[in-house]
């Protein structure tokens, strides 16, 4: 019951009967664990009847590259039920819990349009140009001191602390409270895939409220000494009456959850698969100019973020399929990038290959990832510098996959440079 309070959209779905998942139930056991360790079989299954597959305990789930971007792009799907409110959220007095806050993502317009159109220039292409230093300079000393050891981990010793420390430079978070905001990210980043036990939820609850007071402190701090960051430009927003406190405070927030873990399983995964694939890291350190070809197949081939969910703002009907109004349907975007009609020869990794077809890893229509283009950026600089700097590098071990449902990558990594 705890996770229905507490989850997001999918640990309530889970919540709500996938759990119980029957076998032969391909969409049911989309939820259980070992499965995760290679998901795309499952999905493969999913994906297969080529039409909304409806699982035998009520949830629809889409798996072709088409279906999942068109339920992406109709406007008779949102991210919360038809009358505004949160999905599978308590009834008043069952919880005391409250789910996390993650602004954007759980809006739909207008708020969401209103709340987008101010965070849209932080992601300005100037400003990702200052992140791009900043992403040099953190890769460069995080892979002199790993180049100094010879063995470490590529998930602790880099592409963890790269994207952290450019969300706290974007965030212009003061270098002392540093240590304190990586390890906020990681707690909160694992609300987005749902709230496992009481003890998680009472985590996040206080991680939330510790969180909160750092960015109240930073909107004081902004009013007097604004800078060129994101809270500096929002405070205009809040003086002029165009955002409230609390919908600055959940942006901010989103920032640290959305582009950390995220940005970490980009480069874990690419690695992987770089190191997986025969030919392939030697073809990058041939040309570290392909790093963002082998980012981009990355995103295709083994996306950080695996699914979304959609909910039908009123009866709809999909190809033939009814959706009743107030249904949740999963997206499973990491299905499209294998989906043949797509992405010729879908499972082979191949970081020359032309995408003639954009993957849909960034999601799309209204909820477009805002951070693409960082994104990219971060994980083309650690690409191209590790295999610049690390020619010979090869994994000294295995790397242990996390065992989440949403987000997908190496929680752990070993490797020698
Ligand atoms: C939304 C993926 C990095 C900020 C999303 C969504 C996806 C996604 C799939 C939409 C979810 C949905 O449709 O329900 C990724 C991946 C990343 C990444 C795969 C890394 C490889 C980042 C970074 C930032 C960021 C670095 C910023 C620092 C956001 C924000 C949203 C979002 C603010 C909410 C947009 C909205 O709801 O309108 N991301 N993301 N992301 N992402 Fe990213």
């Amino acid at each position: 019951r705890e996770d229905v309070a507490l989850g997001g959209r999918i640990a309530a779905m889970r919540a709500g009967g996938l759990a119980l998942a029957l076998r032969g139930d391909p969409v049911a056991r989309l939820m259980h664990k070992p499965w995760r360790h290679d998901p795309y079989p499952t999905y493969a299954t999913v994906r297969a009847p080529r039409g909304v597959v409806r699982s035998r305990t009520g949830i629809s789930a889409v798996a072709t590259h088409d279906l999942c971007e068109r339920i992406l792009r109709d406007r008779r799907f949102g991210v919360r039920l038809a009358d505004g409110r949160q999905p599978f959220a308590p009834e008043e007095g069952q919880s005391l819990l409250e789910p996390v806050d993650l602004s954007l993502l759980g809006l739909d317009a207008p708020d969401h349009t209103r709340l987008r159109r101010l965070a849209q220039p932080t992601f300005a292409p100037r400003r990702l140009e200052q992140y791009r230093d900043v992403a040099e300079t953190v890769t460069a000393d995080l892979l002199d001191r790993a180049a100094a050891r010879g063995r470490f981990d590529l998930v602790r010793d880099l592409a963890a602390p790269l994207p952290i420390t450019v969300i706290a430079r974007l965030l212009a978070i003061p270098e002392v409270d540093a240590d304190r905001f990586a390890a906020w990210g990681r707690a909160l980043g694992s609300s987005l895939d749902g709230v496992r036990s009481v003890a998680h939820a009472h985590e996040l609850a206080r991680t939330t409220s510790e969180a909160r007071s750092l960015f109240e402190s930073l909107v004081s701090r902004r009013r007097v000494e604004p800078g060129e960051d994101v809270v500096s430009q929002l405070v205009g927003a809040l003086d002029a009456g165009d955002m409230t406190i609390d919908e600055l405070v959940s942006l901010a927030q989103l920032l640290l959850v959305a582009g950390f873990e995220t940005t970490t399983n980009l480069v874990g995964n690419a690695v992987r698969a770089l190191q997986a694939t025969p030919g392939q890291w030697e073809a990058l350190v041939a040309d570290p100019g392909l790093a963002a070809g082998a980012v981009e197949e990355t995103l295709r081939y083994d996306p950080p973020v695996q699914l979304t969910a959609r909910i039908a703002h009123e009866d709809v009907e999909i190809d033939g399929m009814p959706l009743r109004r107030d249904s949740g349907v999963l997206v499973l975007l990491a299905a499209a990038g294998r989906d043949p009609e797509a992405h010729p020869d879908p499972d082979r990794f191949d970081l020359t290959r032309e995408q003639t077809t954009p993957h849909l890893a960034f999601s799309g229509g209204a909820h477009y990832c805002l951070g693409a283009a960082l994104a990219r950026l971060e994980g083309t600089v650690a690409l191209r510098m590790l295999a610049e700097r690390m020619p010979g590098l090869r994994a000294a071990g295995r790397a242990v996959p996390k065992t989440a449902t949403i987000l997908r990558g190496p929680r752990r990594f070993p490797v020698a440079a």
